[in-house]
């Protein structure tokens, strides 16, 4: 099979996306599945739509029009701020966006009436951890902006914690939402349909038993593709894990010094290379590097690991060597699938396995690789988890070594 290769099994995401769905309708909220870390792709539309998710929702408008162009009937949500250049587009296919600024409000308008056609307008609100979003004290005038302005409907109002700043969106921040909610209804003699509370990272609390007050949607990306909390990179309860693995190929294999021999300066990534002296070792060159992928955020199979990375090799250390042609196969973290699913050079299959199995709960345990043994490195996506690579994962997890 080509390699590298992302392997998405679409049967554990449906599992993954049935549980939430139904854990968080019990609180009477609804999930808004986002599709941007597997570029908009339609397999995974319809499998989240056919699990209950009823609004897909996306930072770039090519994914929208991916989902839009598969007919796939979900409800489209732009979650990043529109782009001037390309408001058109997005009340060609978005149902809805996110929106913080006016200008860019009343273009939405404009190009609305052009297209005879009505867009709904989510407002975000900056509750501290200062991304996007509008100060509270300037909401009242974008809502008075908003209501009139013909072709929009104001949807509701929303916010993004836990993702620039770590801000957990925890029950005093939820409340913070529900009350400007009641106070701009008060003020307009308005309903609200929609409050969007967060991401993944709100789990904690939507699952929890604070009260819920007015929010009545998530937008889940991580929680439903990885099963993972972003708040710590602990495992969900109930959810799989191992929905979606990379696998790349060995292209040299070698038994090599531990330590480079030579004065050293810079490496390929401007990164001063500290090397740890483990006398003789099976070292493996994979085909797969720093334009395919965070190598920081793969968890690498048991009896190997990662000891560095440029362009277009990953260098893998195992307690055994292993052959040329072997496939080694990585469980990637949030940033890590976000660059590999980008990367022209890297396949995407989809499989099935276990419909309706339930899944093992994962150990939470904490990848050991250090940062400093990896070459370069560094990632910019709010999801990221530089400092520990794949964030807590199961151990034994069973990660093929293998040809
Ligand atoms: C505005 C917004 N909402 C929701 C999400 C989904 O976040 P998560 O993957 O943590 O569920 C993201 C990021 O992907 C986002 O930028």
């Amino acid at each position: 099979m080509n390699a590298p290769r992302l392997e998405v099994d679409l049967s554990k995401v449906a599992d993954n996306a049935r549980s939430l769905v139904a854990r968080l309708a019990g609180r009477g909220i609804a999930v808004t599945g986002v599709t941007k870390a597997v570029l908009g792709a339609p397999e995974l539309g319809r499998v989240l739509f056919d699990a209950g998710v009823q609004v897909l929702g996306d930072s770039r408008i090519e994914n929208l029009e991916r989902l839009r162009h598969a007919a796939i009937p979900a409800r489209l949500a732009l979650l990043r701020s529109p782009m001037l250049s390309q408001l058109d587009r997005v009340v060609r296919t978005a149902d809805i966006s996110f929106n913080t600024e006016p200008a860019v409000i009343a273009g939405l308008s404009d190009a609305a009436r052009d297209r005879a056609r009505n867009h709904g307008v989510v407002l975000m609100v900056e509750l501290g951890d200062l991304r996007e979003g509008l100060l509270p004290a300037d909401l009242p005038d974008a809502v008075r902006a908003t209501l009139r302005l013909p072709n929009l409907s104001l949807e509701g109002l929303g916010t993004n914690l836990a993702c620039r700043s770590g801000v957990v969106p925890d029950a005093a921040k939820m409340a913070e939402l529900s009350a400007l909610v009641a106070a701009i209804e008060t003020t307009f003699g308005i309903r609200l349909p929609l409050v969007s509370g967060g991401n993944s990272a709100n789990l904690g609390w939507a699952l929890g038993h604070a009260p819920v007050g007015r929010i009545n949607d998530l937008r889940l990306g991580e929680s439903l593709l990885l099963g993972l909390d972003p708040l710590d990179r602990s495992p969900i309860d109930g959810l799989h894990t191992d929905a979606i693995t990379l696998v790349a190929e060995v292209i040299e294999s070698k038994v090599k010094p531990s330590v480079p021999w030579g004065r050293t300066a810079q490496t390929a990534f401007g990164s001063v290379e500290v090397a740890t002296d483990r006398g003789l070792v099976a070292q493996c060159l994979l085909a797969i590097g720093e334009q395919d992928v965070d190598p920081l955020g793969l968890l690498p199979p048991p009896g190997t690991r990662i000891v560095g990375a440029s362009s277009d090799h990953l260098v893998v250390i195992s307690d055994e060597p292993l052959p040329v042609g072997a496939e080694l196969r990585f469980f990637p973290n949030y940033s890590a699938l976000l660059r590999a699913m980008t990367s022209p050079f890297v396949a995407t299959t989809f499989i099935e396995t276990t419909r309706g199995k339930t899944p093992r709960l994962a150990a939470p345990v904490r990848q050991s690789v250090p940062a400093s043994e990896l070459a370069g490195g560094g990632t910019t996506d709010c999801r990221a988890d530089a400092a520990t690579g794949a964030g807590p994962r199961r151990a034994a997890r069973g990660g093929a070594v293998g040809p």
